[in-house]
């Protein structure tokens, strides 16, 4: 039998779960491989159900709590919500099931964008749902003094990155008609309220302009995880790189394949 100290050493080295509806996590996954490269991870794309962001509360809260539960049958120690519309959904209750399990969700990167100057004006583009949700209504309130902050729903964008479409002609006149009414409102950032949008960062920098800052939750995120694990004695103690194993619900050829192209994908 082994010891307690044993058990712990065993953990550390425990894959880290993280999901989301489809393919945008990996945006996350990219950020918490850059800042603890010896970690290995373990990443569901629900993409068979994707979008989530256009579903009613209970059926993204029933998906969120199954990927949660597969992640978790497959050891992982600590699991990260790389997606803001599942987090906004579900992260509180999925705290209350696993209370002592290091789970760190995603929102909108809107607090730097709003103390980036003095009253900026900052456009949020996100989900249906992640604009809907309580969630996003306390931290807009915790802002709105701040900043002039215009929140924008963009069903249908995350569609071209589930299709590996991150540069077409299609996707560049979607975003150009979809952000052209803010275009004339002197805008200083644009928050990607979806792990899916920063694999189409260029394009939407490239129509609102070099002066604009465009953030997103990834980084905080990864920063986040690595504090909860050191936290809870979880860091992994590996001096050499980790392993990285996609998994999809999606079982199409190409879905894995599509996986390993975007975390190769600068962003
Ligand atoms: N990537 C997801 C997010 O961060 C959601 C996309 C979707 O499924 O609608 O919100």
């Amino acid at each position: 039998m082994e010891t307690i100290d044993e058990r712990m050493q065993m953990r550390k080295r425990q894959p880290i779960g993280v999901f989301d509806s489809g393919v945008g996590g990996i945006s996350v996954l990219k950020e918490l491989m850059r800042i603890m490269p010896e970690e290995n991870y373990i990443y569901f794309g629900d993409s068979k159900h994707a979008p989530y962001g256009t579903k009613t509360l209970e059926e993204v809260r029933r998906l969120t709590f199954h990927n949660a539960r597969l992640l978790l049958e497959e050891g992982a120690k600590g699991l990260v919500v790389a997606c803001n519309t599942a987090t906004s959904a579900a992260v509180r209750i999925m705290r209350s099931m696993y209370p002592s399990l290091p789970i760190v969700g995603i929102e909108p990167a809107l607090k730097p964008a709003a103390l980036q100057k003095e009253h900026p004006r900052v456009l949020v583009m996100a989900t249906p749902m992640t604009v809907q949700q309580e969630k996003f209504g306390q931290l807009m309130r915790r802002y709105e003094k701040k900043a002039d902050i215009y929140p924008l729903p963009c069903p249908g964008l995350m569609e071209f990155i589930e299709a590996g479409d991150l540069c077409s002609g299609q996707l560049h006149s979607f975003l150009r008609e979809l952000l052209a009414p803010y275009l004339d409102r002197q805008l200083d950032s644009v928050v990607l309220g979806c792990t899916h949008y920063p694999f189409a960062r260029g394009i939407i920098q490239e129509i609102v302009g070099d002066e604009v800052t465009i953030f997103d939750g990834g980084g905080g995120t990864a920063r986040e995880m690595k504090r909860r694990l050191a936290a809870a004695g979880l860091l992994s103690d590996s001096n050499v790189h980790g392993w990285v194993k996609f998994e999809n619900s999606l079982e199409a050829a190409g879905e894995l394949a599509l996986c390993r192209r975007l975390l190769e994908q600068e962003i």
